[in-house]
């Protein structure tokens, strides 16, 4: 049996704020990263949504913690919105959804990404750190009422962002296609978004902003796959590490993914028909695989990411200190429970090892 659902009404293209009026808000709450408070979107926000009054909350960090999503919630609490806006990352996203979830209130949802990469715009999910550990909180109470796609408000993108979040896209499709839980919608998109990133990330990394809408749109279709067919261990090693060392997360699966491919031997005939719908190639399982993972680690190296910890400035000690505990968080993080094959100690410590690098 197959089930597939998607409750969020995706509007994409320039102009798709226009769509926050369908929201119908007197009373708007935006959350949005700091980085737009001074920027004339919040005013066109409240314009688009047709808003009375809107009270707004700036004060989201990257990888928000569970503090800060409750001082979020006192604000909806107080403010009683009929509509929250999220406007921003992954962190802006989920932590104004974990703000609506904590706070009890029937409040329509909408999620506006100014990265490509989470996905969250379009996923059950809400990721807080909190005691050094990033907590994935996973309920169908998280899923956005509506997301809006506007690849304009992507031309301010740093090279280091487009790498991390568009890394993020390809560990969300990849990991959600060979999932316990994928089936054959899910996977059409998750093959999808491998081919458009593939394809069109070094572009947007060069510059082009020209095919960023469609990068966008891979990073939602990607987001749509793993929120039905679930994650894997590179997403549970990059939780772990992520909340320990803080190191962008895009940036630690572009660190763990090739080595959790090669972990997963069990699935490769999932990655082979992944390569193949993708049209990275291989009639052979065995050379489909290996192409994959080339590609992984070409497009590694072209948008300038680490290849191992050390590289990403953590050294070996460090990590080696760590290892009972990160071996911990990750083997108790909820995306364990959908990798192909189900990780143990062992080979969660055998992928640690092989992405530490050297001092
Ligand atoms: N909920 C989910 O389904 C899900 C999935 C994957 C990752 N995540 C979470 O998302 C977070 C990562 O999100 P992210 O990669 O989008 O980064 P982010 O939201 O942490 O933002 C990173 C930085 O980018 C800046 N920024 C955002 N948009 C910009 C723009 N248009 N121009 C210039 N700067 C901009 C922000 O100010 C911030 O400093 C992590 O906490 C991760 O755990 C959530
Ligand atoms: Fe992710």
């Amino acid at each position: 049996m197959e089930r597939f659902s998607c409750k969020t009404k995706i509007i994409s293209g320039p102009g798709a704020i226009s769509a926050l009026g369908e929201l119908k808000a007197g009373r708007l709450l935006l959350v949005a990263d700091p980085y737009f408070a001074e920027t004339d979107l919040p005013q066109r926000i409240q314009k688009a949504a047709g808003a009375e009054a809107m009270e707004t909350f700036f004060q989201v960090k990257p990888d928000p913690t569970a503090e800060l999503a409750a001082q979020g919630t006192a604000v909806v609490q107080a403010f009683k919105p009929d509509a929250v806006v999220a406007l921003g990352g992954g962190s802006a996203m989920d932590c104004a959804k974990a703000m609506v979830y904590f706070s009890g209130q029937k409040v329509a949802f909408a999620a506006i990404p100014t990265t490509s990469g989470s996905g969250s715009e379009v996923t059950d999910f809400s990721i807080l750190t909190h005691d050094g550990v990033k907590h994935p909180l996973v309920d169908d109470a998280l899923l956005p009422d509506m997301a809006i796609l506007d690849g304009d408000l992507l031309a301010t993108l740093p090279k280091s962002l487009i790498a991390d979040a568009g890394y993020d896209i390809l560990a969300h499709a990849l990991e959600s296609y060979v999932a316990k839980n994928a089936g054959v919608i899910s996977r059409a998109l998750a093959a999808e978004a491998v081919e458009i990133t593939c394809r069109l990330l070094p572009d947007s990394f060069a510059g082009d902003t020209a095919v960023r809408q469609d990068i966008h749109l891979a990073a939602t279709m990607a987001g749509v796959a793993f929120s039905q067919a679930g994650l894997g261990l590179c997403h549970a090693m990059a939780h772990a590490l992520g909340g320990r060392f803080h190191i962008p997360h895009g940036r630690l699966n572009a660190i763990l993914l090739p080595a959790v491919v090669e972990a997963n031997a069990a699935a490769n005939a999932h990655y082979a028909q992944l390569a193949r719908a993708a049209g990275i190639g291989g009639a052979a399982d065995t050379v489909a695989v290996r192409n994959l993972k080339n590609t992984l680690i070409r497009l590694r190296k072209e948008l300038r990411l680490p290849s191992t910890l050390a590289q990403a400035g953590i050294p070996p000690r460090q990590v080696r200190e760590a290892t009972d505990s990160l071996v911990q968080a990750a083997l108790a993080d909820p995306c364990c429970a959908t990798n192909p094959v189900t990780p143990d100690s062992a080979m969660v410590r055998k992928v640690l090892q092989q992405v530490t690098g050297i001092g």
